[in-house]
């Protein structure tokens, strides 16, 4: 009874973790833990105010003290040639450029000594005074300052606001609080330099190749001349996605100083150093007729920006995306304020989008008295409803079948606050998702040894999700190979290019070209063995006989003209179960559940943990993640693991994957859709469906504290 569901989504078979041993045993090295011959330490000072600029910048004391080699500020630091081609004020920020200030926090100063002790202590004596100018932090008293951003025009389907005409109808607001990217590992950046002209540069980051790309543009250097490493990343979800300043400053300092820098931030500096979900409002209006058909919907969000760049996500886009209905508008309005830049976080805009529509469609099911599932059901879309094209695939019925049996569906008491467990009120919620299943292009070289190993490798990264465990399973099913005579290589930027890891879309990516790098070592093999098949285990003997020491194929994959035909996403439903104090408002998650179609399920264990870590985050946004303001002085005040909560293991007792597992028949050749994105989408839209349905109380300002419930 305890664990109802484990016993029907029991760990899958399939291949373990290919580097599991090597993360529990400490083994995996991440960028802060390589070192080199003399390297030094750089600790970032940040501004003291949110807005205006320094008037003077003291250096001298830090200079003075113990172990310093040099004090970066923008009045000493050298002028970086890539940022004079793209000069501030709109576009990321440019370290060291001038004395404005942005946002409270920003780095002002960089001290590097022969020890991060040092550089500690010395950026605590750098002594700055300002000229302040107002400034504003706070989304929901500047709502009025919105702008449409250049890629987010307004939507209009069919007519504007038809949900007013339905009979059954409502509108309501939502807001979702800043919650700032907290991976385990920390940002952090080892660069030292050979002569002026080459850097080689150990850096957490989604993508070596495009980390390449900016260092070389940021120094004017050959991209050749530019090396980046990152074979473990530490979780990241969009926090490193794109090249940050300190990074940039770490690579600065080893210039000036001509030594090895490491920079690696402070758990506070996170805060306002590698972006976040941007704070948002919502209002989504929604109508149906009495049965349950969707009559209208529209939906208008407001999300913020920093003052010196926009930052926009598709947080709108859902509602366009999600449900057969005929007329639809939307709006979405960016908020400069005095903050640092957002960035993607996992499955962003969606995520945002699904807590207000998914809330949305379960307040008008409790409207028509009809089974969430149900209203789902009846408006699903079988052909995509923006475009009017056939999906590529869509299981989503199959999951919500699937999830629903899974989790007992028909246990759940229709009636709000019916149902107690042991003095605790009982509520069941779920909610869908979905996001953009894409393919991009990849090259791998893929090499058959004469002793039967295979080696593949590419420059992509793997930031959590199981990218080498995926990719070997891949190789092996294929080749015929097993996964331990196979060794797959990555985050080096000097191995062939593939993409960023990111938008859920490196299985489908690097997958694609791992399969047909493997068919071409097939298709060789059999051309060989005089034009006939051989089994994995004739492999060695093959090239033995023709006296090779290796067969090698580079190739370079990418989708053809006929994706163009499909509408491809991969779909989620998220089922949760929780217990509510009726005195205090502690919220428990008792059990949840996601089921994915996310095509054919290429790596079940990885993809497994991947669906409940997306879960867990979900989980994180919906009942404790909050970044706090103080906005009589702009500053962050939980910018510490102690204030600003994350679930813990004690928060989550039981959460499980489950799978449609059928291939997309036109996405690749694996039939692979990705599930970075989905894991987390619509998960807080179920949790507080089910605190609705424990308690009869709707909360749409996340997160949902006890506060809220009593
Ligand atoms: Mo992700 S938000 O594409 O790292």
């Amino acid at each position: 009874m305890e664990n109802e569901i484990l016993t029907k989504a029991a760990v899958p078979e399939g291949l373990s973790r290919v580097d599991g041993r090597m993360k529990v045993t400490g083994k995996a090295k991440y960028s802060a833990e390589y070192s080199t011959k003399g390297v030094t330490y750089g600790v970032l000072a940040g501004s003291a105010i949110t807005s205006g600029s320094i008037k003077t910048i003291d250096t001298k004391t830090a200079m003075r003290a113990p172990g310093v080699l040099a004090v970066l500020t923008y009045l000493n630091a050298p002028k970086i040639p890539g940022y004079q081609e793209n000069p501030q004020p709109k576009g990321p920020l440019k370290i060291f450029y001038d004395n404005k200030i942005y946002f409270n926090g920003q780095p002002i100063a960089l001290v590097i000594a022969d020890t991060f002790e040092r550089a500690l202590f010395a950026a605590g004596l750098i002594e700055a005074t300002y000229n302040t100018e107002p400034f504003q932090t706070s989304l929901k008293n500047n709502l009025s300052a919105g702008f449409s951003p250049r890629n987010g025009k307004d939507y209009v389907r069919g007519v504007e606001n038809a949900f007013k005409t339905a009979p059954i109808q409502l509108q309501q607001e939502y807001s979702i609080p800043t919650e700032v990217h907290n991976p385990t590992e920390l940002g952090s950046t080892l660069a030292y330099w050979d002569g002026d002209d080459k850097v080689t540069v150990y850096t957490k980051t989604q993508g070596v190749k495009s980390t390449q790309r900016s260092v070389a543009q940021a120094f004017k250097l050959q991209p050749e001349n530019v090396h980046i490493t990152a074979p473990f990343v530490g979780g990241a979800f969009g926090s490193a996605l794109r090249t940050w300043p300190h990074e940039i400053a770490a690579v600065l300092a080893a210039q000036v100083v001509k030594k090895p820098v490491k920079l690696v931030l402070g758990r506070a500096d996170m805060f306002t150093s590698i972006g976040y979900r941007p704070a948002s409002w919502q209002k989504v209006g929604i109508g149906a007729t009495a049965d349950g058909k969707l009559v209208g919907i529209t939906h208008e969000a407001a999300g913020q920006t920093s003052a010196y760049e926009d930052f926009s996500e598709g947080v709108v886009n859902i509602s366009q995306l999600m449900y057969a209905c005929p007329n639809v508008n939307t709006k979405y309005r960016l908020v400069p304020l005095n903050v640092n830049t957002p960035t993607p976080m996992r499955g962003p805009g969606e995520a945002t989008g699904a807590f207000a529509l998914e809330c949305a469609m379960d307040e008008l099911a409790y409207k028509l008295g009809m089974d969430p599932i149900e209203l789902r059901m009846k408006n699903y879309a079988e052909t995509d409803p923006q475009s009017g094209k056939p999906y590529s695939s869509k299981f989503l019925s199959d999951a919500y079948k699937l999830g629903a049996d899974a989790v007992g569906w028909d246990k759940r008491n229709p009636k709000p606050r019916a149902a107690t467990e042991n003095g605790w009120l009982v509520g069941y919620g779920m909610a869908a998702g979905m996001f953009g299943a894409y393919r991009n292009s990849a090259t791998v070289v893929a090499r058959l040894l004469s002793d039967g190993t295979l080696h593949i490798e590419t420059a992509v990264t793997d930031i959590g999700p199981g990218t080498g465990t995926a990719m070997t399973t891949n190789a092996s099913d294929v080749m015929g190979i097993p996964a331990n005579n196979i060794n797959f290589r990555l985050g080096d930027s000097a191995m062939p290019p593939s993409p960023t890891q990111g938008g859920s879309s490196i299985t489908a990516t690097v997958g694609s070209a791992v399969n047909d790098a493997c068919m071409q070592l097939k298709d060789k093999l059999k051309e060989l063995n005089g034009n006939s098949e051989s089994a994995a285990s004739g492999y060695a003997q093959i090239l033995q006989q023709h006296n090779l020491p290796q067969l090698e194929v580079t190739v370079t994959s990418k989708s053809g003209p006929e994706m163009s035909k499909y509408a491809s996403y991969s779909w989620s439903v998220h089922f949760m179960k929780v217990l509510v104090h009726p005195t205090t408002g502690v919220v428990k998650i008792d059990k949840g559940l996601s089921v994915a179609d996310a095509g054919k399920i290429v790596s079940p264990k990885t993809a497994r943990s991947q669906m409940i870590g997306g879960s867990v985050m979900g989980a994180g946004m919906a009942l404790m993640e909050e970044a706090v303001i103080d906005h009589r002085y702009g500053r962050l005040v939980n910018n510490n693991f102690a204030d600003y909560h994350v679930p813990i293991q004690a928060d989550i007792p039981q959460i499980e994957a489950l799978f449609v597992n059928k291939p997309d028949p036109h996405l690749n050749p694996m039939g692979a859709k990705g599930m970075g994105e989905i894991a987390t989408i619509g998960v807080a839209a179920a949790i507080a469906n089910a605190v609705f349905n424990a308690t009869g109380k709707r909360v749409r300002d996340l997160p949902l504290t006890p506060d809220k419930l009593v």
